[in-house]
């Protein structure tokens, strides 16, 4: 029998390398060895964007399909809307009893988004909304509706998972042996830095190379990446372990170039101006498998719909089965 994993993303942006490299590439592997559920958290994602219901709608689509592109194979992998699976929003509730205010309060992600979120929930935190700060339980509810036993996540959402571990743990304590307790998997090791030399590249950061993007666009963030400052001009030795050009050329340039790459830099036998084009053309012919793959999808929006209608259909099925087992334990299955 094969272990069940679960995770999940939510639908608020398209896919960049630094998902790409740090989870997708993951996923693809684990899918051939698991029982695999991805979540389109929509729910999750109105959390922080209740104001903005197009905005999420819009990347439900866009994520699933740069999903597809990237190589989950819909015959492997169960990619399924939260929103369609209604035993979640039931089961949260049953776990809300489980968790305290405080101990969410004191939940070192929900901290640190509020803190990043202050136009929406106040400078100090004071407009945070209940919805928000009960989306741990929320995300319990997704893992364990899915009987979960590995969770791939990246190192910022290890405090969720601990959080549904107490809640599973509480559960099983009160009303008998009930719910899986899930493990995490550690899945962005490799996290990747931002054009800019920050430590993560992000959306939110403003430092990313989106899938989608064209060459265009990709040339103009490329072109503005951070190199060693110390070269000022062309010929100048420089050191490509502090250029942001050089890391990347290390993600896409194959090794014959690379050895060059880096030899030229040191000795001041390449103009950064080169360098970059170079990654850039490198850059894109990496990306083209994936926007070709794309594309068939976004010609086939019906195909798109069908593969999320297939994988919440099975997703619902397990869902409906848990809440089946919970409420018995709880003596409300009337
Ligand atoms: N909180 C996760 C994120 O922001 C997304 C998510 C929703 C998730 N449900 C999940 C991750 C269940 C793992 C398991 O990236």
């Amino acid at each position: 029998m094969k272990k069940t994993i679960l995770t999940g993303l939510r639908p608020t942006g398209n896919l960049h390398l630094g998902h790409l490299f740090g989870a997708g590439q993951n996923y693809v592997k684990l899918q051939d060895e698991y029982e695999f559920f991805l979540e389109i958290a929509d729910v999750q994602a109105l959390t922080d964007n209740f104001n903005n219901p197009e905005k999420v709608r819009k990347n439900v689509y866009e994520i699933t399909m740069d999903l597809l592109a990237i190589g989950i194979d819909p015959k492997k992998v169960n990619i399924f809307l939260q929103s369609k699976i209604p035993e979640i929003a039931e089961l949260t509730v049953y776990y809300s009893n489980l968790v305290t205010v405080n101990r969410l309060f004191r939940n070192p992600t929900v901290k640190a988004e509020v803190a990043q979120k202050k136009e929406l929930f106040g400078n100090n935190g004071e407009s945070i909304t209940y919805g928000f700060l009960g989306y741990p339980v929320s995300q319990a509810a997704d893992i364990t509706a899915l009987s979960g036993e590995v969770v791939p996540v990246g190192d910022d959402q290890l405090p969720l998972l601990e959080q549904c571990r107490e809640i599973v743990r509480k559960f099983n304590n009160i009303y008998g042996e009930t719910l899986k307790e899930p493990e995490a998997y550690l899945s962005n090791v490799t996290r990747l830095k931002g054009l800019d030399g920050n430590e993560k590249m992000g959306k939110s950061l403003g430092n990313a190379i989106f899938l989608v993007d064209s060459e265009e666009v990709i040339s103009k963030k490329v072109m503005a990446a951070v190199t060693d400052p110390s070269k000022i001009k062309k010929d100048d030795p420089a050191n490509p372990d502090i250029c942001m050009v050089y890391y990347y050329h290390k993600l896409v340039t194959p090794d014959s170039e690379l050895k060059n790459v880096c030899s030229e830099c040191k000795a001041g036998k390449r103009g950064c101006v080169s360098c970059k084009k170079e990654l850039i053309n490198n850059l894109c012919e990496f990306l083209k498998p994936i926007k070709e793959k794309r594309k068939q999808y976004e010609d086939n929006p019906k195909l798109v719909k069908d593969i999320l209608d297939n994988g919440t259909c099975n997703a619902k099925k397990k869902a409906e089965d848990t809440l089946r087992k919970v409420k018995h334990a709880m003596k409300i299955d009337y």
